[in-house]
């Protein structure tokens, strides 16, 4: 067998293979983002989302939440767009109308709730032959639309920590961290989507076998709300990026960095919010372009 090409991706990849921004861009040069999540238990998850992809320089986020909380969401967010998708029980209630949705690239998951509503609205919405993000409770379904992703034209990235990764190989999470390498590998060759495990060390596992380990970030991402920051990031610089690999090892260096940044300039890994990762991203994106 060949051997397994394994990198690490370095501050230098990362400077070297972000975009430029030119002096003729406008907003739809740099791409149109559809998040799609949010229920009532979890309002801010798709929030946070929003505006870690903005600081990541999306051009236009739209926010698509279920109605019962689409005056909060779309009060937090004042440079995103919202729409509102029927909701029941406080949760999506299923599929969606899409006449005159323009966009370019997707994220689903952040804070949508697991109810048989969210079930359908997402194997309905991986359709889309558009690049995508899935992530947190999207995941949970992942067995219901699995063999619609394997023949996506579109990129695919799945993001799931330990725990949600157990749940789509149908292995405890011991399993997974015993075998970090070999389970994001062989679910990426076998479905051709990137994945992403996260954790200390998250490994981007590309549809080709290669795998890239990242190794910024620190204990104070350990903390709800840290994950929709990088699915922010992740769908922003996908749009952003000419080719998927390096849009996704970039943003979770870039992630992780805004963490490492925090607690060097006066925070420590115990206070740092979600929010804050969002605003140490100017920091880092500044010290990188
Ligand atoms: N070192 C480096 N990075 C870390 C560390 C650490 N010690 N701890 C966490 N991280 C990073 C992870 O790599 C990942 O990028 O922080 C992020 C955490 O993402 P999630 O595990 O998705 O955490 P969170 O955003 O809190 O989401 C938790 O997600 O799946 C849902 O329902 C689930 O409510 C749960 C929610
Ligand atoms: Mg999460």
């Amino acid at each position: 067998a060949k051997a397994a090409a394994r990198f690490l991706w370095e501050e230098g990849d990362v400077a070297r293979t972000m975009p430029k921004r030119t002096r003729s861009a406008h907003k739809g040069t740099h791409g149109k983002l559809l998040i799609v999540g949010g229920s009532k238990a979890m309002s801010g998850a798709v929030t946070m989302a929003a505006r870690a992809a903005l600081r990541g320089g999306a051009g236009l986020v739209t926010m698509a939440v279920p109605e019962t909380v689409y005056e909060v969401v779309a009060s937090r967010v004042p440079e995103a767009m919202c729409r509102l998708w029927p909701a029941e029980d406080g949760a999506f209630a299923g599929a969606a109308d899409w006449d005159g949705l323009d966009i370019d690239a997707m994220a689903i998951g952040p804070g949508m709730g697991r109810t048989d509503g969210v079930r359908r609205l997402v194997s309905e919405l991986v359709r889309q032959p558009v690049p995508l993000v899935l992530d947190a409770d999207a995941l949970f379904f992942w067995d219901d639309y699995a063999e619609q992703v394997r023949g996506r034209s579109a990129p695919t990235v799945i993001t799931p920590h330990p725990g949600e990764m157990a749940r789509i190989v149908h292995r405890s999470v011991r399993d997974v961290e015993h075998d970090r390498f070999g389970v994001s590998k062989r679910l990426a060759i076998e479905y051709g989507v990137y994945v992403v495990l996260k954790g200390p060390y998250t490994i981007v596992a590309t549809p080709d076998g290669a795998q890239y380990v990242n190794a910024t970030g620190n204990p104070a991402l350990a903390k709800g709300g840290s994950g929709d920051v990088l699915t922010g990031i992740m769908a922003a610089f996908l749009l952003q990026h000419k080719e998927v690999q390096p849009a996704v090892s970039n943003a979770v260096f870039v992630h992780g960095k805004a963490a490492d940044w925090l607690v060097q300039h006066g925070h420590s890994p115990w206070d740092v919010l979600a929010s804050d990762v969002i605003d140490a991203l100017p920091a880092v994106l500044a010290s990188l372009t």
